[in-house]
C-alpha cells in the first residue's frame, strides 16, 4: 500500500486512489446481516483520484475540498468517515485538511469513493504520530464499506464474504494481467449499490458457492483464462431494467469478438483491449451511437 504514496511534504501527502474494475463477481446469496455473500476478483486500474491530506495546524476539524465537484463536498463523503475513524481509532487529535481531486466517476461501480477512504487512511498514518497496524487498517476500512479492504492489498485480489474478507494472489498469477489495457464505458447514470442489491435480492438469480470458488480456483491454476473467467452476476438486475445495456454488448461480441462486463453494481462497463487492436476507434464510435454523445469512455489499464 505505501506505494500509493505520491509525495511527501513537511505538511502534507499526496496519496493515489486507484479505480477497480471486477474481472468476477458471483454473488451467492442474502445473508442474515442484509448484505449479500460474494466471490470477486478485483483489479485495480491506473485511472484513479488524487488525494492531499494535511495537517492544519488546528488542534481539530476536518475540512474538505473537492475541486469542481461541490456535491461531494459534505460529511457523507466517505473520505469525512475515513478521517474521523483514523482520529477516533488513533485517539490522536489534530486538524485535518482533505483536498481530493476527482476522476473516477461516482456511482459506477468504480469503486471511487471506498479507494478515496482508503487513501485518506493511508495518508493519516503517513502523517500521524502512532499508525494503525495493517490489520486495524482492514477492520477500520471494513466498516466504511464492504469493498474497502481490497484497496489495502496491491495487485489483484479475491474478495469474499460481503466483499471485506480478501486475499492477495500469488505475483506469478496476477502479473499476466498486469498491464492489460482496459476501455471503461459508461452511460451518463448512475446507480446505488443499495438498490441493484434489491433488485437482485427480488429476482433471487444467486450463483452456487462451489461454482464461484471454482472458477476462481481453474484461473488461478492458468486452466481458465481471463476472458473466460469474466462473470458479473449484478449484470441480471441492471440490465433488466436498462435494456439498452445488453443491446450494446451484443453488438461489441458480434462486431468486434469482445467480451464486455458490467463492473461491481454499473453503471460502468469495460472491455479488455487485446495487445496491437487496431479496432479501439470503431469500437468507442458503436458505444458513442449506442449510450449516447453525453456517455464517459477512458482508457486505461491494470496496475500492480
Ligand atoms: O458496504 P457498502 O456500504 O458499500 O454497501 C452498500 C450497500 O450495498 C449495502 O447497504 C447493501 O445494501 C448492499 N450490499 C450488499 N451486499 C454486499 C455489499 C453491499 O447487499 N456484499
Amino acid at each position: 500500500m505505501r506505494n500509493r504514496i505520491i509525495e511527501q511534504t513537511s505538511t502534507g501527502v499526496r496519496v493515489f486512489a486507484p479505480a477497480k474494475i471486477n474481472l468476477f463477481l458471483a454473488i451467492t446469496g442474502k445473508r442474515d446481516d442484509g448484505y449479500h455473500q460474494l466471490t470477486s476478483l478485483m483489479a485495480k486500474l491506473a485511472l484513479g483520484d488524487i488525494l492531499e491530506v494535511r495537517r492544519t495546524g488546528k488542534e481539530s476539524g476536518i475540512q474538505l475540498a473537492c475541486p469542481g465537484y461541490p456535491e461531494l463536498e459534505n460529511h457523507q463523503n466517505l473520505v469525512f468517515r475515513a478521517a474521523s475513524k483514523w482520529l477516533e481509532a488513533t485517539g490522536e487529535s489534530w486538524g485535518v485538511e482533505l483536498s481530493l481531486k476527482k476522476q473516477i466517476p461516482s456511482m459506477a461501480g468504480l469503486g471511487g469513493g471506498s479507494s478515496d477512504a482508503v487513501s485518506t487512511l493511508v495518508g493519516l498514518n503517513e502523517l500521524g504520530d502512532s499508525q494503525l497496524s495493517q490489520t486495524d487498517l482492514v477492520q477500520c476500512s471494513a466498516e466504511i464499506g464492504s469493498d474497502c479492504p481490497s484497496f489495502l492489498m496491491d495487485g489483484l485480489c479475491v474478495a469474499e464474504g460481503r466483499g471485506e474478507l480478501v486475499r492477495s494472489l500469488a505475483s506469478s498469477v496476477y502479473q499476466s494481467v498486469v498491464g492489460q489495457k482496459v476501455l471503461l464505458f459508461r452511460p451518463n447514470i448512475g446507480f446505488s449499490t443499495a438498490e441493484v442489491y434489491q433488485n437482485l435480492a427480488k429476482h433471487k438469480k444467486y450463483s452456487t458457492d462451489d461454482w464461484a470458488k471454482e472458477r476462481i480456483n481453474l484461473w488461478e491454476h492458468g486452466e481458465l483464462s481471463t476472458i473466460e473467467l469474466l462473470h458479473n452476476d449484478l449484470e441480471y438486475p441492471v440490465f433488466s431494467k436498462h435494456l439498452y445495456y445488453r443491446v450494446l454488448f451484443q453488438q461489441i461480441e458480434k462486431q468486434f469478438g469482445l467480451v464486455p462486463k458490467m463492473s461491481g453494481s454499473g453503471s460502468t462497463c469495460f472491455v479488455l483491449i487485446p495487445e496491437g487492436s487496431d479496432q479501439i476507434a470503431l469500437l468507442k464510435e458503436l458505444i458513442f451511437n449506442s449510450f449516447g454523445d453525453d456517455c464517459w469512455v477512458k482508457d486505461t489499464e491494470i496496475i500492480l
